[in-house]
């Protein structure tokens, strides 16, 4: 039988919202996956649960206020109860590549302020070592090129992300190169690395933000962490 990783996203969203309590303070996701635990954390509340969401994105900002979640500032609050979000890959030891929707920044930014994060995905998504999908830098474009040359000397291979012809422009008003590593052994170093390239805004290395992963696999859910 096919895989049909479309309900896998579905499944692992499902049992991903059940750990939505009453009164939390719920960050939101973006991408298909998070849009399933968008969809069902609207039909909860549209069934009384109270909680305030924090989108990763505009995108995610606009589903989920058409759909009845209320919404608040995230500076409005120290921490965040529990997020809900994808990933393009993630690893046993739940290192994540993120970003392959653009929204990489806003997600680490609520991911850091959250007090479990759980990502959800369908079991493609699993691998042992992260580089197969190519991870998103994201620069401010006055510093692209330099960003460009140092990722080099990383030994990867960039190319800004484009999109209908143009560069694509993430929320923020800067960039993303898609870097090919290949690889990636040692993302601890890596991210480091690219954490002191002057011009790089965040990459989608999420190390040690995930507490939990919820994987769809068949009709099956399997929890990592
Ligand atoms: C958005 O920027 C991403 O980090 C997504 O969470 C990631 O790309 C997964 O997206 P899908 O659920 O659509 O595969």
């Amino acid at each position: 039988m096919p895989v049909d990783l479309v309900s896998e996203k579905r499944i692992a969203a499902e049992a991903a919202v059940k750990l939505v309590k009453d009164g939390d303070v719920v960050g939101l996701g973006t991408g298909s996956t998070a849009e399933f635990a968008v969809k069902a954390i609207a039909a909860l509340v549209k069934q009384g649960l109270a909680v305030k969401g924090i989108p990763t994105s505009d995108s995610t900002a606009a589903m989920a206020e058409e759909l009845g979640i209320p919404l608040i500032d995230i500076n409005s609050v120290d921490q965040i109860d529990v997020t809900i979000d994808g990933a393009d890959e993630f690893t046993e030891q739940l290192y994540l590549i993120k970003g392959g929707g653009g929204a990489l920044l806003k997600e680490k930014i609520v991911a850091s302020k959250t007090i479990t994060q759980i990502i959800i995905a369908d079991s493609s998504k699993k691998v042992e070592f992260l580089g197969k999908f190519k991870l998103p830098v994201e620069v401010i474009p006055f510093a692209s090129r330099y960003v460009m040359s140092e990722i080099a000397k990383l030994n990867g291979a960039g190319a800004i992300r484009q999109m209908n012809g143009t560069p694509f422009i993430t929320d923020e008003g800067n960039l993303i190169i898609d870097v090919d590593f290949k690889k990636i052994e040692d993302p601890v170093a890596l991210s480091n690395a690219l954490n002191g390239i002057v011009g790089v805004v965040e990459h989608g290395l999420f190390i040690g933000l995930a507490h939990q992963v919820i994987v769809g696999i068949g009709t099956e859910v399997k929890v990592f962490g």
